[in-house]
C-alpha cells in the first residue's frame, strides 16, 4: 500500500543517509599476475586487461591475460602438484589446509565484501552476509570430508580424477570459486581456475589466501582472461575433469569440444525459475520472497525467480502490494549499506537486459518500473515487471539475468505445474502456500533441481545444487559434490 513513508521515499521528499562501507581497509593493486605453481607470474604474452567498477565504470586494477601457453604451464603445475604431493598426502592432512583457507576468508571477511562488491557491482549487505561468508562455509563444510571420502560412499573406493579445469562467472565470483575449488581438494584433485573478466580480484585476493595457508605450490593455479582463456582450459589434454558456470550457450559449446573426449564435466547454466504464489500463501512474506528473488542482487543470480506465476485470486492484491514495496527499493551505490539493487555487472549485460525490456515491450507486455532515480554514471537498472505475458513470449522463456520480472496468473493446481515447467530451463523454483500437501506435491511435479518453499535464494553447503534441461548437467554442494570430483572403484 503506498503509505505516506513510502510515498515520500518516492517523491524525493526524504532520503537515508549515505552509509557507504569504507574503502581503506582494503587494498587493490593496479596489476595482478598469474598465479601458477604457487608463485605470481607475469603472463607470456606480456598482455593485460582492466577490470573496472561497474558503479563508477573507473579502472580498478589491470589483470593479466593467460594465452595457451600460460594455461599449458598451470595444468603442468597442477599436474605434478597431483602427482607428487596432494593425491599422496594423507586425507586428514589435506583437510588441514582446506580449514586453513576457510580461517582466513572469515579473518578477511570484510575485505573480500568490500572488494567483491566493487569489483562486481553487487550490494554490500549481500557480499558481506551472504558470499563471502558461504564462500568460507564452502570450505569448512569440504574440509570435513577430507578423510572421510570412505564414509561418504559406503562399500566403494573413492578416487580423486587428477587435474580439474574450472571456469566460473561474473555473479558470485568467490562463493564460485569456493563452490568449485573445496570439494574438488577434499577429494585430493588439483585445480586450474579461471574467474570471470569482469570480476577476478577476489580470486586474485583467494589467491594471496592460498599462498598464506601454505598450500603446496601448483595445487590451485588461477590463470585470468575471457573465453579464449576458458576455451584453452577446456581444451587442454591436461585436463581430466571441466567445471563451469555461465551462459547455457558457452555450457553447450563447452560440452561440443568434451564430447568423445576421456573428460567428465558438470555444467550448471541458465535457468527462468518460477515462483508460485496460492490464494492461502502468507501474501507479505510471498512479496518480499519476490523482492529476494529477482530484485536484490539485479537477478544476477542463475537461480533467480524471474517469473511470476500468481493464483488469479489473489493476483491483483500481490501486484499491488508488490508495487508498493518496488517503490522502496534503493537502487545505487553498491558500497551503500543501505542498497537493494546495485550496479549491474557490465555495460555489455546492461544492453542485453535493455534489450530484453525493449522485446518485452514490442511483444505487447505491459512495462512497470519502479521511480528509482538512476546514478548518473555507472551500470544500472530499474526494478522491472512484465505484465499481461503469455507463455509464449520470449521475456517468459529466455533468461534475461536482471531486475526484471514477467508475471503470469493461474487457476488450478495442475495449471501452475505446466505453466512452471514450460521453459528450456529446470534450474530452481519456489512455491507459497499454507499447505504442506501442496508444497509436497509441487516438489514432486516440478522439473528442477532445487524448490524452496516459503522462503527463496536460501543456499547451505550440504544441499546439492544443479538443474535439469538447458541447466545444466551434474550437481554441485553436498554429498553430491564430491560425487563430481571422485572415480568410485568397487
Ligand atoms: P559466459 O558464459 O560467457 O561467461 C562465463 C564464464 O565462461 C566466464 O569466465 C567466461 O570468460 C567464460 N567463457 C566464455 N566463453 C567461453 C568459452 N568459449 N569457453 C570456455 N569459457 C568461456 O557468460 P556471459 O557472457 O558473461 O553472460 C551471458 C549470459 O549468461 C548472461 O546474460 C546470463 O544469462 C548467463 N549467465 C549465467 C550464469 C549462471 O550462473 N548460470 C552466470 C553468468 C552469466
Ligand atoms: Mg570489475
Amino acid at each position: 500500500m503506498a503509505t505516506p513513508e513510502n510515498k515520500l521515499a518516492f517523491d524525493g521528499g526524504w532520503e537515508y543517509a549515505p552509509a557507504p562501507e569504507s574503502t581503506d581497509h582494503i587494498s587493490i593493486k593496479k596489476r595482478y599476475e598469474l598465479f601458477i605453481d604457487g608463485e605470481f607470474v607475469k603472463p607470456e604474452s606480456g598482455k593485460y586487461f582492466e577490470t573496472i567498477n561497474p558503479a563508477t565504470e573507473e579502472r580498478l586494477s589491470r589483470v593479466a591475460e593467460a594465452s595457451a601457453a600460460d594455461v599449458d604451464k598451470a595444468v603442468k603445475a597442477a599436474r605434478t602438484a597431483y602427482a607428487k604431493v596432494w593425491s599422496k598426502m594423507k586425507p586428514a592432512e589435506r583437510g588441514k589446509y582446506i580449514y586453513r583457507i576457510a580461517r582466513i576468508m572469515q579473518e578477511r571477511a570484510r575485505e573480500f565484501a568490500t572488494i567483491e562488491s566493487l569489483d562486481g557491482g553487487k550490494p554490500i549487505r549481500e557480499s558481506r552476509d551472504i558470499d563471502i561468508p558461504l564462500a568460507a562455509a564452502h570450505f569448512f563444510y569440504y574440509a570435513g570430508w577430507a578423510d572421510k571420502l570412505e564414509y561418504a560412499f559406503p562399500g566403494r573406493r573413492p578416487k580423486p580424477l587428477g587435474v580439474a579445469g574450472q571456469i566460473i562467472p561474473w555473479n558470485f565470483p568467490l562463493l564460485m570459486a569456493a563452490w568449485k575449488i573445496a570439494p574438488a581438494l577434499a577429494c585430493g584433485n588439483t585445480v586450474v581456475i579461471k574467474p570471470a573478466e569482469t570480476t577476478p580480484l577476489t580470486a586474485m585476493k583467494l589467491a594471496e589466501v592460498i599462498a598464506d595457508a601454505g598450500l603446496p605450490p601448483g595445487v590451485v593455479n588461477i590463470v585470468t582472461g575471457a573465453g579464449k582463456t576458458g576455451a584453452d582450459i577446456v581444451q587442454h589434454p591436461g585436463i581430466d575433469k571441466i567445471a563451469f558456470t555461465g551462459s547455457t550457450e558457452v555450457g553447450r559449446i563447452i560440452q561440443k569440444a568434451l564430447a568423445g573426449t576421456r573428460k567428465s564435466y558438470t555444467l550448471e547454466l541458465g535457468g527462468k525459475a518460477a515462483n508460485i504464489i496460492f490464494a492461502d500463501a502468507a501474501l507479505d512474506q510471498a512479496v518480499e520472497g519476490i523482492v529476494n528473488g529477482i530484485f536484490f542482487n539485479q537477478g544476477h543470480v542463475c537461480c533467480a525467480g524471474s517469473r511470476l506465476l500468481v493464483q488469479e485470486s489473489v493476483a491483483d492484491e500481490v501486484i499491488r502490494r508488490l508495487k508498493d514495496r518496488m517503490a522502496t527499493l534503493r537502487v545505487g551505490n553498491p558500497l551503500d549499506k543501505n542498497t537493494d539493487i546495485g550496479a549491474i555487472n557490465s555495460r555489455q549485460q546492461l544492453e542485453t537486459i535493455q534489450k530484453y525490456l525493449k522485446i518485452g515491450k514490442e511483444e505487447g507486455a505491459e512495462v512497470y518500473q519502479s521511480a528509482a532515480r538512476l546514478p548518473k554514471k555507472g551500470f544500472f537498472c530499474k526494478p522491472t515487471l512484465f505484465t499481461g505475458v503469455s507463455q509464449s513470449n520470449r521475456v517468459v522463456q529466455e533468461e534475461i539475468f536482471g531486475p526484471v520480472l514477467a508475471v503470469q496468473t493461474f487457476r488450478t493446481f495442475n495449471e501452475a505445474i505446466a505453466k512452471a515447467n514450460n521453459t528450456p530451463y529446470g534450474l530452481s523454483g519456489g512455491v507459497w502456500t499454507d499447505k504442506g500437501a501442496k508444497i509436497f506435491k509441487m516438489t514432486q511435479d516440478i522439473r528442477a533441481g532445487v524448490i524452496w518453499a516459503n522462503t527463496f535464494n536460501k543456499f547451505d553447503p550440504t544441499s546439492p545444487f544443479g538443474g535439469y534441461k538447458e541447466s545444466g548437467v551434474g550437481r554441485e554442494g553436498g554429498l553430491h559434490g564430491l560425487d563430481a570430483y571422485l572415480r568410485l572403484e568397487a
